[in-house]
């Protein structure tokens, strides 16, 4: 990777907006969002070809390591999940000591940290900082092991919230069948598996939004992997972000039908609310990972019983979508929207949407990290001042 990112001679007019929009923090070959026309790809592939063709365990490695993994490597790969997926009882100990109904998110995050105070490893990186590939070395090895750990824990979460007991990963299981079966107790059905599959891998990693930056900001100070993956769960907890998915859902089933949705859209517009589920920073036409869940969602829906909800959700996207070209202003559904409808037609509590998504996009965050780490430097952005400065202090009594 270069060291310097480009130029800028001075005076000049550099544009960026509020929340750092058009700035850029480093070059990367990890994932690329087209967002003008609606592409997403990891390393070259299109999402629609890795969830048409791939499971999430290739997925993973493909975003971590940068290619697609052969039949040997996928199995070494497996393994190293496999071995690292259990929770000890300390951990089990934590969840369910949480009250029941905290916010998954942020046991989730409990968890991840409290497993960094567990694996003495995960404080290597900052022994190796004059050996960058031995630091590269551990730090992978501690990202795939929190990534089975991020699912175990996610699985347990949705198990303590019931009352009922952690479960164990089972070892013939992949990363997907096993998150399903830790959750419910049962192996799921290949369809299921697949179709979880699909979500985890859409969801895998989206460029330098507000998560990954935060695990990439996080990781620069050289803190250990647990500390920014718990950090990064932090950030994708927020409304605006992966707790988009909940909130979309809720908003939808509230309508109460696809009869409804015309008055709904409208008293949205009225008010100049935004409806969630839509808009993006950077995409600009169709989320790709919304219309692949779109497809998915509505054969679901229909095997489910719940046409319902998915005839509400496309006359909401329609009408609003209309209403919004008519002012000139597109505003396309994110992935938000339909992740949400797929989630709720697989049977998943709505308070776990953004825990799902923290699992999947583990890959991601760990992959843009290891990506930045070998010519690591702090981030470290400033502010522009505008306040006074000849200010002299008042004694207390007079102030
Ligand atoms: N509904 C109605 N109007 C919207 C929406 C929406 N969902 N999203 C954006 N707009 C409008 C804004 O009102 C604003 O209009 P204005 O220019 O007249 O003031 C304009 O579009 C730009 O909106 P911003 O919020 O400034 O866009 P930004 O790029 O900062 O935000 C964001 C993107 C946060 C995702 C925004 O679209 C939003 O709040 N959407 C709803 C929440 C949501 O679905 N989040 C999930 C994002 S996907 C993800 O995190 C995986």
């Amino acid at each position: 990777m270069p060291k310097f990112l480009g130029r800028i001679e001075f005076p000049c007019t550099i544009e960026l907006g509020r929340g750092l929009e058009g700035a850029i923090t480093n070059v990367t070959r990890i994932g690329y969002v087209n967002g003008e026309e609606g592409h997403l790809n990891y390393r070259g592939y299109s999402i629609e070809d890795l969830s048409d063709n791939c499971s999430y365990e290739e997925v993973a490695y493909l975003l971590i390591f940068g290619k697609l993994p052969n039949r040997a490597e996928l199995n070494t790969f497996q393994l190293r999940l496999r071995k690292s997926g259990e929770l000890p009882e300390e951990i089990i100990r934590i969840i369910e000591t949480l009250p029941r109904d905290a916010h998954p998110m942020n046991v989730l995050q409990t968890g991840v940290a409290a497993f960094g105070c567990l694996d003495r490893d995960s404080l290597e990186v900052t022994r190796h900082v004059s050996d960058p590939a031995a630091a590269l070395e551990i730090e992978t090895e501690i990202a795939i092991r929190i990534m089975a750990r991020t699912r175990s824990i996610a699985a347990a979460i949705a198990r303590a919230r019931k009352g009922q007991a952690v479960l164990q990963p089972d070892p013939n299981l992949s990363f997907t069948g096993n998150y399903l079966y830790q959750m419910s107790g049962e192996k799921p059905s290949p369809v299921t598996e697949k179709l979880m599959d699909i979500c985890l891998i859409l969801q895998a990693d989206h460029g330098m939004n507000a998560s990954t930056f935060t695990a990439v900001v996080t990781h620069s100070t050289l803190s250990d992997m647990y500390s920014t993956i718990a950090a990064a769960i932090g950030s994708l907890r927020g409304p605006l972000h992966g707790g988009a998915n909940e909130a979309a859902l809720e908003e939808l089933a509230a309508i109460g039908g696809p009869e409804k949705a015309k008055a709904w859209v409208a008293e949205k517009i009225a008010k100049g609310q935004k409806v969630i589920g839509f808009g993006h920073r950077v995409y600009k036409a169709y989320d790709p990972r919304a219309l692949v869940l779109k497809k998915h969602a509505e054969a679901l829906c229909r095997e489910k019983g719940m046409e319902s909800l998915y005839r509400t959700a496309v006359e909401v996207e329609n009408l609003f979508l209309a209403e919004m070209k008519a002012k000139g202003k597109p505003i396309y559904p994110n992935v938000d929207y339909y992740s949400g409808i797929v989630y709720h037609a697989l049977g998943f509590p709505t308070p776990l949407f953004p825990v799902i998504f923290a699992v999947s996009r583990t890959a991601g965050w760990a992959a843009r990290v290891l990506e930045y780490l070998p010519e690591n430097r702090i981030f470290r952005p400033r502010a522009v001042y505008d306040g006074p400065t000849d200010l002299k202090v008042v004694p207390i009594e007079k102030r």
